[in-house]
């Protein structure tokens, strides 16, 4: 076992990190230990005026709205238009973007104008597909939120018009873009905690809010709302403001707790250990607490197989009775690694390399032989000196945004055409991963998939 040496090991995080992201240094006022990551500057080459790049927001709710504000803050973006299927988020966006800026319900509106280069697509996930496609297809690079997909089938089909139109299409699981998650990167391939054989990981909630039972608008009605819009290839029904603004509560829709949360630590996960899968997922669940008519469970684990590297474990409970919690935690044979909100901490406490002894059952001499070649074999001065105990904490500044640096790589990928951080194909593996949970939980079987070749195979 190799006895970990700080020094040994931030020179060899410092050569892994030189790829990704930023140099670390001490907090002296927070401690022994921690360390505050500095984000990656801006690059000092300005922006020339060609350079700027006009978007569009397709799905003006919660999320799309937060997107579109981290997104024109990145130099030299500027929005242009927004597509919404309620008419108080087009109103909204007139509020917090200017008067002048293009608000229709129907997208097809936006993917005809010259002026839009690129669209962010905050729709419900059932939308995901047709609404990439579409832009894709009409020449806009596209950020699209996660999950990638509502149904299997969905991601195929964006992939191959990622290709065909040699449009730029990233996923938005803004992790793969953060500084925590790139120096959980770095710990773990210069050997911070040894070799990796676990990973557990939760997100649970204890709040209304958190079960997604978001706020109705006093006006819903099918006058303000785009009901058979918002439908699109869902089964139709009459209209319903619950499923329009709660939409995560029904599989027509959403995608459960897995294509919400999991994929989030799936894609955290396979950023970090550069794993593309699975190859089987086996998931339980129940309707524990949130009875309100909806069909997507509040409680769900999940077990993976990442065979010769390590087996991972999920769980959201959304009535977990305390304090609301999520992270990830990387378990290795010298040491854990935990992600919470805003840091990455390492914990070693290595093994003894003297095994110990269990000899007060045997006879008196015997004990004093074993004792003497024991005493031999592992001397008290450790050859190597005292195990190393260890535990470090790396934090992100206050107000440090990864959504930013998700927007930035995808702005720097519009320009430069280069690859994205997180392309069609980490998107699909990471909710093809994820979504393998909900088709157990409906099958009551061990799911298997080819994460090579994003295939289910049961
Ligand atoms: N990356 C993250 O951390 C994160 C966080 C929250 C949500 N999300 C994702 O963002 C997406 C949106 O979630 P939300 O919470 O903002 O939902 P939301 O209900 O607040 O917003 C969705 C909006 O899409 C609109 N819409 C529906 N169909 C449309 C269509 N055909 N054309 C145009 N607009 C349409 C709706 O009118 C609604 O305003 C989801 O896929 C969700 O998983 C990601």
């Amino acid at each position: 076992m190799q006895i970990w040496n700080r020094r040994h090991f931030l020179k060899t995080a410092a050569a892994v990190s030189a790829a990704t992201v930023a140099a670390s240094r001490a907090v002296a006022a927070t401690g022994k230990n921690v360390f505050l990551l500095t984000p990656e500057q801006e690059p000092a080459r300005p922006v020339a005026a060609n350079d700027h790049i006009q978007i569009a927001l397709i799905g003006a709710g919660g999320q799309g709205m937060y997107d579109t504000s981290e997104a024109i803050q990145v130099p030299g973006v500027k929005l242009v238009a927004v597509a919404d299927c309620y008419n108080g988020r087009l109103e909204r966006s007139k509020e917090l973007w200017g008067a002048d800026t293009f608000t229709t319900r129907d997208y097809n509106e936006i993917l005809a104008r010259k002026d839009v280069d690129a669209v962010i697509i905050g729709t419900p996930d059932h939308w995901h597909k047709q609404a990439s496609i579409d832009s894709m297809k009409a020449g806009k690079d596209v950020y699209c939120e996660k999950p990638m997909i509502h149904i299997y089938s969905d991601g195929p089909a964006m992939i191959e018009t990622a290709k065909t139109s040699n449009r730029i299409i990233q996923i938005g699981s803004q992790r793969v873009s953060s500084i925590i998650y790139a120096k959980a990167k770095d710990l773990l391939a210069s050997g911070a905690i040894g070799k990796l054989n676990m990973v557990t990981a939760r997100w649970d909630r204890n709040s209304s809010m958190g079960a997604w039972n978001y706020t109705i608008p006093p006006d819903a009605s099918p006058e303000t709302c785009d009901w058979p819009r918002f439908e699109g290839t869902a089964p139709k029904i009459p209209f319903s403001a619950e499923r329009f603004f709660q939409w995560r509560k029904w599989k027509d829709y959403g995608t459960g707790v897995a294509g919400d949360l999991f994929v989030h630590l799936f894609s955290g996960t396979h950023f970090i250990t550069g794993s593309h899968g699975p190859t089987q997922g086996m998931a339980t669940g129940g309707l524990r607490y949130w009875k309100d008519g909806r069909d997507a469970l509040d409680v769900v684990l999940g077990l993976f197989d990442y065979p010769q590297a390590f087996n991972l474990s999920l769980r959201v409970n959304f009535v977990d009775g305390g304090d609301e919690s999520e992270g990830l935690l990387f378990t290795g044979d010298e040491g854990t690694m935990e992600i919470g909100g805003g840091w990455v901490s390492i914990n070693r406490v290595p093994r003894e390399k003297d095994p110990g002894l269990t000899i007060d059952t045997f006879p008196k001499a015997m004990q004093a032989q074993i004792e003497a070649e024991h005493a031999k074999k592992y001397p008290r001065q450790h050859p190597e000196g005292a195990p190393a105990a260890g535990f470090e904490k790396f934090v992100a500044p206050d107000g440090y945004s990864d959504s930013y640096d998700h927007f930035k790589n995808f702005f720097a990928s519009v320009r430069s055409r280069k690859p994205v951080v997180e392309d069609a194909v980490f998107g699909y593996r990471a909710a093809g991963a994820a979504l393998l949970s909900n088709l157990s939980i409906q099958k009551k079987e061990v799911i298997k998939w080819d994460p090579e070749e994003m295939k289910l195979l049961s």
